[in-house]
């Protein structure tokens, strides 16, 4: 499984063997890492499933769907380079070493 490290608003690092096919929103719930609400649990309707991930696999995520990126600029806290939504994108092989951090909340 790959290996993905969060890290959580108040700074605690945690190395999480994923499941391939969860999303990352679903991980970081799941695992029980505080500091994610993910109100509507996962429909992309919410934001708070913001997260920064490590520029280095921007460029292997899934692209930003219009939704996502209207919601990701109703938060004072985008990061244009980072920014992603945790619950659209799904774990593969290919994100294992992937690191990310819980962005503040809104
Ligand atoms: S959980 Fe609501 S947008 Fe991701």
């Amino acid at each position: 499984m790959p290996l993905i490290t969060i890290t959580t608003r108040d700074g605690d690092k945690h190395e999480i063997d994923a499941e391939e096919n969860q999303t990352l929103m679903e991980v970081i719930r799941d695992n029980g890492i505080d500091g994610m609400d993910a109100i509507c649990g996962g429909c992309c309707s919410c934001a708070t499933c913001h997260v920064y991930v490590d520029p280095e696999f921007m460029a292997k995520l899934p692209p930003i769907s219009e939704d996502e990126d209207m919601l990701l600029d109703g938060s004072l806290h985008r990061k244009p380079e980072v920014s992603r939504l945790s619950c659209q994108i799904r774990m593969s092989e290919s994100l294992g070493g992937l690191s990310l951090e819980i962005a503040p909340e809104d």
